[in-house]
């Protein structure tokens, strides 16, 4: 009955209105974005915002421009602004760049001093009339100005009168997908790829175009859609017009598409035989394909160059170097104004292990520090922010330094690969802001790397920023409701390094969960401690994130690293741990930094505790500058680190009611995981080091659990006890599993303790393989059940796969009996490792 309709939708809506905005269930889809009402009195001091936009000039950016400060003042202030052809004979909004605003506003002209994608916010009495003015060099920097304005609103600041330039600190502000045609995702936390599917551009990529706006919204202009371990079809000639596709997706945002190639693409798919970059028949092949390419996508922004590294193809197939490579994909990209970002991730995985002055940390700069100036203008050179690969915790790479006749960007990790995955919470921008403002000492005066690789410390034409996202098809985009304050905080960062994390994380509440001060002090405070809270239970001293390297970088895996190619080595032994890479005894790496730096990191004396192990090799037995040997460092780091990691849920539970319950519920779920694997890390970790150094905790913690009981240890039916590898993955080095046919397990204790209230923790093996059941009995009377049906990244039981599931509020007396019973499904056997049972207070 349609002629109903707009009364239901009007009841809706009333409805809606009556609903308190925090309370209202949301995906996070919106991520920062959100617009919502104001409250009554922050609303009043925009009353006398005009009524009224025009829009000096069109284009898809300029148009986006104003439907977003529509849309966003629509939101928060509950007013629909009026389009305006000409200028209204009262007071109005006026966006555009400077040279459409000349004949309207004479003079603004002169206050430009902006290039790029800067912008000016100001009032100006236009016609007699006080105008609020977004002007910028270019469309998309009007674009941006209209996203800073609307932030402004958001955060309830005054805008009269309004005086606001900004300028971005480098011209290149990126982000890589590493997704794959067939729609997976490399190191992807958050489902399928928003822009493959089966081998093809999605049909639908509406997820694609309000990606690019969140983008925009930070100031990124350039997106890489494709795995940088490229598959070469995307340049074949049937695929270029579904990548042109996705350009169209990306362009009302002023968001540039870019794809990474293979360099061997001349052979795999151009029919030549092969792709050495100084043969005339490759750069001939690199020119048609890109004239082909540019026929489609006028405005490509340019392609990401992974080569020579983890088994990728590269110029040195025939002795050339990366700038030959580079170069000759540059030279094909130049007429049509792209760019070649080439990866100095560039390193041998087959390193021999036993060579004390081998070292993986060297290759970046070993490779391309010769090279200097022997890059075309169009190249940027895109440096992981580390010598290694996104560890917890790593110096800087001394290649920010060492290249001062080339383009330079920094490549930074959003997805959080070797930080937990979005399953745990690590707020990066503190990191990468000590990254940012290091000191490379490369110059006269101060040369942080964020002076670097803006191109500014050695005035090269180009330079910037570069960050690894992965979103994925999960409405909330990275899976963990709070793990969006990452890519927040890089293009905050991208466009201002000098910002401190402390601002952005405000902000980032602000935008994402509303203005209530205790909200936004509890997130602001949890997003500010998580990085060092993961960093003291999954990677102590600068040893790198003790991970199970060789898999899925996640859950711990302390030996992985070692007698292994790889070259992600701690050196730990039964007598001391570390890699000693000083230019006296050890690899020489600390020789690729300028001499104050290097200096710094020979010395023990100097070297900074949380960096020790990267750089030395010492005794468990060695005192830090804190006061504490290496080894009780370790132990001490990880209880403290898992105990925070149990105040961060806390601290979120103190919110309920202050958060929607979508939000709310999600976020727990996460933390309460957090929680439970970071004490699996704590004892992974501490028993293994206690275990190889043969040091006993001085507290007396590690290895004594006195509430825990093994379920090997329990009355089985059906289960059976096997030993899990490596050992310290399980308490005890050992769990039970219900293996088929056995069907219905369990596992039983009698409870031996006072009568009173307790909580228990069941340590059970989370697999993707299958969706076991669990059941908890007291007596005869079910207190929980589950399904392990979490996606971790797990196919058999480990550290990676070990999940608490914590039952609290039961009543137990003396005598009872507790019994877990398991049913396994698929290759999943309903693993069990212990129980916890803790006296409440
Ligand atoms: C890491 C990551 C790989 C990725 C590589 C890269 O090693 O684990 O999946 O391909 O970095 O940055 O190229």
């Amino acid at each position: 009955m349609p002629r109903f309709r707009p009364l239901l939708v009007c009841a809706a809506l009333w409805f809606l209105a009556l609903v308190p905005a925090r309370v209202r269930a949301e995906t996070g889809a919106e991520a920062w974005l959100r617009y919502r009402p104001l409250q009554e009195e922050a609303a009043r001091q925009y009353e006398s915002l005009p009524a009224g936009i025009v829009l000096l000039g069109d284009s898809l950016v300029l148009r986006s421009a104003r439907g977003e400060l529509i849309r966003g003042v629509r939101g928060m202030l509950g007013r629909t602004l009026r389009e305006e052809r000409d200028l209204p004979p009262e007071k109005a909004i006026l966006l555009g760049t400077f040279s459409e605003m000349k004949a309207l506003v004479p003079g603004l002209e002169s206050r430009n001093k902006l290039h790029d994608d800067g912008f000016l916010l100001a009032t100006q009495n236009v016609h007699g009339f006080d105008c609020l003015i977004v002007a910028a060099p270019t469309d998309r920097g009007v674009l941006y100005g209209v996203f800073a304005l609307l932030a402004k609103i958001a955060r309830n600041e005054s805008l009269s009168p309004l005086q606001d330039i900004q300028q971005p600190a480098a011209p290149l502000r990126w982000v890589d997908e590493w997704d794959n045609l067939d729609g997976r995702i490399e190191r992807g936390y958050a489902g399928p790829s928003i822009f493959f599917e089966n081998g093809n551009v999605r049909a639908d990529l509406t997820r694609a175009a309000e990606y690019a706006r969140l983008l925009a919204s930070i100031g990124i202009n350039g997106c890489a859609i494709n795995n940088v371990n490229a598959n070469p079809r995307v340049l074949e000639n049937e695929f270029l017009p579904q990548l042109a596709r996705v350009a169209d997706a990306f362009r009302p945002w002023g968001v540039r598409l870019s794809i990474a190639v293979d360099v061997s693409s001349p052979q795999l798919i151009g029919g030549l035989n092969t792709f050495d970059p100084l043969e005339t028949r490759v750069s001939e092949w690199w020119a048609k394909k890109f004239n082909d390419l540019y026929r489609l996508i006028p405005d490509f922004a340019g392609v990401v160059v992974k080569a020579d590294s983890e088994g990728r193809l590269g110029p040195a197939t025939y002795g050339r170097t990366p700038a030959d490579a580079a170069n000759v994909i540059a030279r094909a990209l130049r007429p049509h104004g792209g760019i070649v970002f080439y990866r100095a991730f560039v390193y041998n995985h087959h390193l021999d292990w036993q060579n004390p002055k081998h070292d993986r940390a060297k290759a970046a700069y070993d490779n391309f520090h010769p090279l200097d100036g022997k890059f075309d203008d169009n190249v940027i050179i895109q440096i992981k922010h580390g010598p290694i690969d996104f560890q917890v915790r790593e110096p800087v790479s001394p290649l920010f330094g060492g290249l001062e006749k080339t383009n330079e960007a920094i490549e930074l990790q959003v997805t959080q690969e070797y930080t937990g995955q979005q399953w745990h919470l690590c707020f990066l921008p503190p990191m990468w802001k000590e990254v940012l403002d290091f000191d490379l000492h490369a110059g006269d005066g101060p040369t942080p790397v964020k002076d670097v690789v803006s191109g500014k410390t050695f005035h090269r034409p180009t330079g910037g920023f570069v960050a690894v996202v992965n979103v994925g098809m999960d409405a909330n985009w990275l899976g963990h409701p709070l793990a969006m304050a990452n890519l927040f905080g890089y293009g905050r960062l991208a466009w201002n390094p000098d910002l401190d994390a402390k601002e952005i994380a405000k902000e980032w509440t602000q935008f994402t969960f509303g203005n209530d001060t205790l909200v936004v002090r509890t997130i602001s405070q949890m997003l500010l401690e998580s990085w060092h809270t993961y960093e003291r239970y999954t990677g102590p001293l600068g040893a790198g994130t003790l991970t199970d390297i060789l898999g899925s970088h996640y859950g711990p895996g302390v030996e992985s690293s070692e007698r292994n190619g790889w070259g992600q080595w701690h050196r730990a032994g039964h007598e001391g741990i570390g890699m000693d890479r000083t230019a006296a005894t050890g690899t020489g790496y600390v020789d690729q930094y300028r001499p104050p730096v290097a200096r710094m990191y020979e010395l023990l004396r100097t070297t900074p505790d949380d960096l020790l192990l990267f750089f030395h090799h010492v005794p468990y037995t060695y005192i830090l500058h804190s006061g504490k040997t290496v080894i009780q460092h370790i132990y001490d780091s990880h209880y403290e680190g898992a105990e925070q990691a149990a105040n961060l849920l806390q601290q979120w539970q103190s919110l309920a009611g202050h958060i929607d319950e979508d939000r709310y519920a999600e976020t727990l779920k996460r933390l309460e995981y957090q929680a439970g694997h970071a004490i699996v890390w704590r004892d992974a970790v501490c028993n293994w080091f206690s275990r190889t150094s043969g040091i006993v905790d001085e507290r007396g913690r590690v290895g004594h659990y006195p509430s825990r009981v093994e379920a090997e240890g329990m009355q089985l039916q059906g289960y059976v006890p096997f030993n899990v590898l490596p050992a310290e993955t399980a308490s005890g080095g050992q769990a039970i599993e219900c293996v088929p046919p056995a069907r219905d397990c369990s596992a039983t204790l009698r409870f031996a303790g006072a009568a009173g209230w307790y909580e228990l923790d069941v340590e059970y093996f989370d697999q993707n393989n299958g969706k076991s059941k669990f059941r908890v009995l007291i007596g005869d009377q079910v207190v929980d059940e589950w399904i392990a049906d979490a996606l971790l990244p797990a196919s058999k039981p480990g550290g990676d796969a070990s999940t608490r599931r914590r039952i609290s509020g039961q009543a137990l007396r003396p005598g009872d009996t507790i019994r877990i019973e398991g049913t396994p499904d698929g290759e999943e056997f309903a693993a069990l490792d212990y129980v916890e049972i803790h006296k409440l207070p």
